[in-house]
């Protein structure tokens, strides 16, 4: 794909947001060792993610991308992880049925462990420490020694997102997600009136398979209703890691990133020459770029350019993260922009990034209400611009945590100290995130009514 491309290419570009290791024998052992493990996904799977991708950029499918801020060692488990999956395929169920689209699921899950960071040092307690950049870098305990980046934590990283996508890939087939079971997954909302519109929505859904078992269609020859695709991703900040699970598929002899399916490159890191859009050029998985308020139309054509060369539908993902009252003065340049090079992209929308405040208790949160109106905002810009809103990038759990304010049951400024347990930016609750699902599947099914239905 991209020819003379080595994957250390990265090194001798100017970077942002990494570690300094000091212990560099150290660092070498822990590369030369992720180097020979196995990859954690194959070149024909992040391949059929970018066909899927290619689909939503045209209408035909929607992208649903979510999971933690900061995915961290010690909150792993298969008790997190599988609620978060359920979330994801509850809100998916309510996307796919309400606005008749097929959607595709990404987790951040699985190697979402690096953290970009407003600044180096942070002060706590009155003493000033590194910042915590996440659990593959350094530790949360603010103690000058847990702050030391140590480059152990990548295997422990690694580890940690085998185990978790072996349990995803188990989830994915082995029944969990078998959509006759789709009642099932409404454990954890209990009596609220969402609840009830999901209810609602999987009796008609059980209808519609009965109907279908009566007909002839059934588990064994639906392979698709039993199973699903579930895709990682994760932002590719520590390149060291990256490039170290870089492998050449032998089919196409391509480099793939061998970390999760899909990348993406943070809004504090997509400087057009510096080493993460050097290394995220190289590789054939489809990739994600976060544009934010400081996105020029000139930057998003250079990196276009680099990142898309061959302007293959799939293989970028715009990531629109402004903050709510923002979209309409940021977004319509960019989108002049992607139409004056008649670039292929998916616009997605991430209304969490831009809408982070400190409350009056002192905890860093969203406002539910932000989010909402960023997302219709978003779907508001494609419509007068005529263009397709692709996805949503949300960060979220399945856990009932109190890190953004409001929704149905509203989380309170109050509340938020009860169950705040985010190892970085506050997270939708599993409540909020179904609120959410159906306000995106209200916003796409108005917006596939309204004249911009593709011909499926
Ligand atoms: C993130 O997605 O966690 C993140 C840091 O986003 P952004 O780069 O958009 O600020
Ligand atoms: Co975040």
């Amino acid at each position: 794909m991209t020819k003379g491309w080595q994957k250390s290419d990265w090194r001798a570009k100017p970077r942002v947001q990494m570690p300094d290791y000091m212990d560099s024998a150290a660092l070498n052992a822990v590369e030369a060792q992720l180097a020979k493990y196995p990859p954690l996904v194959f070149a024909g799977e992040a391949r059929r993610l970018k066909k899927q991708l290619a689909l939503a950029s045209e209408g035909k499918a929607f992208l649903l991308q979510g999971g933690d801020c900061a995915e961290s060692f010690a909150e792993f488990s298969a008790d997190n992880i599988r609620d978060t999956f359920r979330v994801m395929l509850q809100m998916a169920i309510v996307l796919t049925y309400g606005a008749k689209v097929p959607v595709i699921k990404v987790g951040r899950m699985a190697g979402q462990f690096a953290k970009p960071r407003s600044a180096p040092t942070e002060v706590i307690g009155g003493v000033e420490y590194p910042s915590y950049r996440g659990d593959i870098i350094n530790g949360f305990e603010a103690t000058p020694e847990a702050r030391q980046p140590d480059p152990q934590r990548m295997l422990q990283a690694y580890t940690q997102a085998a185990a978790s996508l072996n349990l995803l890939r188990a989830f994915s087939t082995g029944g969990f997600a078998d959509i006759h079971r789709v009642h099932s997954w409404t454990l954890g909302f209990a009596e609220h009136d969402k609840a009830d519109r999901y209810r609602e929505l999987s009796n008609r859904i059980s209808d519609a398979l009965d109907f279908m078992t009566a007909a002839g269609v059934n588990a064994e020859t639906a392979h698709m209703l039993t199973t699903v695709d579930f895709y990682t991703s994760h932002e590719a900040l520590l390149l060291e890691y990256e490039e170290a699970l870089c492998r050449v598929d032998s089919i196409s002899g391509q480099n793939v990133a061998g970390s999760g399916h899909m990348i993406w490159i943070g809004d504090r890191t997509r400087q057009p020459d510096g080493a993460h859009v050097e290394f995220c050029r190289g590789v054939l998985n489809p990739i994600g770029l976060k544009c934010g308020p400081t996105t020029t139309a000139e930057d998003l054509k250079v990196l276009m350019a680099k990142l898309n060369p061959q302007n293959e539908a799939g293989r970028l993902t715009l990531i629109a993260r402004f903050g709510a009252g923002k979209v309409a003065e940021h977004l319509p340049r960019l989108v002049k922009a992607v139409k004056d090079e008649g670039a292929n992209v998916v616009w997605s929308c991430d209304p969490m990034h831009g809408n982070t405040i400190k409350s009056p208790s002192g905890y860093k949160t969203r406002p539910f209400n932000a989010v909402l109106s960023e997302v219709r905002e978003f779907f508001a810009v494609h419509k007068s611009e005529g263009t397709i809103p692709g996805g949503v990038h949300f960060e979220m759990t399945g856990k009932d945590v109190t890190e953004c304010t409001g929704g149905l049951r509203a989380v309170t400024d109050e509340d938020l100290s009860d169950r705040y347990h985010t190892a970085c930016d506050p997270r939708l609750n599993a409540s909020q995130s179904l609120e959410l699902a159906f306000l995106v599947a209200e916003e796409l099914l108005a917006f596939r009514e309204v004249g911009h239905r593709v011909a499926l």
